[in-house]
């Protein structure tokens, strides 16, 4: 059996995991992230791409922002489109700023990293098993290659997404989940040709939801709201951007380019926020965590400030040695987690179709966004959140 010890393992090679073995490394801690699958399968995942100022801060610090810096497009504005109605929000009054950049590139950026630092993740481990997370020095049991292997940790943090493991080996009588489930889903493509407007543009139709957005000037990354059950096979990519077009107002309609997709792919929405975020010496952080809908694109940038915050106190432990920094982790990042929670919510309930909404609801959802548009506190506080708080 093979033995390895080290200061913090770290389930999953996500953005979170990836990026809170960076910052442990600069501080001088040392890590090592186990993950399930291959790296071409973790570099090849088509997600998200809204990155806040703030996460891009975290990222320069972390060392991998060159490439976001000099390749990511910052965007000033969103477009939020009703029927035939279509508004600008700026976000130039309040200094606000977000990157379009692809989370695709950011997890290469931050692997490259990884594998420069010269502590590359060991991937396709199998089976791994949390033990002793609530003594002095955890384990982490897996197997690779048919192989069983150990490693003794002083902290184990959490970073396996939704469905990993991490947040299963915290005892049901400690652990609170709290979760409202969407009743339907969204349905998205990735297509070499120029994106319908400079900036997204999200829009509230009455046959559901879409999303305009982009990875660069040559690429689109577009969404429809569809049913959860949607089989893929049955969305041509004719039939994609004809419904895309009948939900933009007949201006932008006319501006869709019909290429053909390089990826398609439908994932359900889900609001959940699991607590406490700490049992013993493990710390849960991104979609391990929480997740929101994509609605708002808080998802990665939640993850990011998870382990930017979880970094910070594993450092002080070992630098200062200070745990008051490792004590108010969960309670401090669950309030940060539940104001995003409610913007992605919001922001969901009033652009998506529900099924059985009634002609009053649809009022209200256009009401709602009225005041979005016409109203300067509303617009200011939608800026603040888009933007990161
Ligand atoms: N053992 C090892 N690795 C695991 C296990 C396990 N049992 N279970 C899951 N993993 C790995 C997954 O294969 C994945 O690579 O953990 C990683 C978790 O990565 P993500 O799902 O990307 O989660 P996270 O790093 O928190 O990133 C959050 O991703 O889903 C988006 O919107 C979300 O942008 C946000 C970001
Ligand atoms: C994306 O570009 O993939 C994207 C942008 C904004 C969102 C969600 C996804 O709210």
């Amino acid at each position: 059996m093979g033995s390895l010890r080290t200061q913090v393992g770290i389930i999953g090679a996500g953005p979170s995991g990836l990026a809170l073995a960076q910052l442990l490394q600069l501080a001088g801690v040392d890590s090592v992230v186990l993950e399930r699958r291959s790296r071409d399968y973790v570099l090849g995942r088509v997600r998200a791409g809204v990155i806040e100022q703030g996460t891009v801060e975290i990222l320069r610090r972390a060392g991998v922002a060159r490439r976001l810096e000099r390749e990511g497009l910052i965007h000033h504005g969103v477009e939020i489109a009703a029927g035939e109605r279509c508004h600008r929000i700026d976000f130039t009054a309040q200094s606000g700023s977000v990157t379009v950049y692809g989370q695709t590139e950011l997890t290469k950026d931050l692997m490259d990293a990884r594998d420069a630092g010269g502590a590359p993740p060991v991937f396709e481990v199998d089976g791994v098993v949390l033990e002793d997370i609530d003594r002095e020095r955890p384990r982490l049991r897996y197997t690779r290659g048919g192989k069983a292997n150990v490693l003794e940790c002083d902290f184990i943090a959490g970073c396996d997404g939704f469905h990993g493991v991490s947040r299963k080996a915290i005892p049901a009588a400690v652990l609170k989940t709290h979760e409202r489930v969407y009743p339907f889903g969204w349905l998205g493509v990735l297509a070499e040709a120029p994106p319908v407007s400079s900036e997204l543009i999200y829009l509230s139709h009455e046959r559901g939801f879409a999303l305009c957005s982009m990875r660069s000037a040559t690429r689109s990354r577009c969404y429809l709201q569809c049913e959860l059950d949607t089989n893929i096979g049955d969305w041509s990519d004719e039939r994609f951007w004809d419904e895309l077009a009948s939900r933009l107002p007949a201006e932008l309609a006319g501006r869709v380019v019909r290429a053909p997709t390089i990826e398609k792919s439908v994932a359900p929405l889900r609001s959940f926020v699991a607590e406490p975020l700490r049992y013993g010496r493990l710390f849960l952080a991104g979609d391990a965590a929480h997740i929101v809908p994509p609605t708002g694109a808080k998802g990665l940038n939640l993850a990011i400030r998870d382990v930017d915050q979880l970094a910070a106190a594993l450092v002080a432990h070992y630098a200062e040695r200070r745990d008051d920094l490792l004590d108010a982790y969960s309670a401090s990042a669950l309030r940060r987690i539940w104001r995003a929670e409610r913007f992605s919510a919001w922001l969901t309930s009033v652009l998506h179709r529900y099924p059985g909404r009634t002609s009053f609801d649809r009022g209200m959802q256009l009401a709602e966004l009225d005041h979005l548009v016409s109203s300067a506190v509303a617009r200011a506080a939608f800026v603040e959140a888009y933007t990161g708080f």
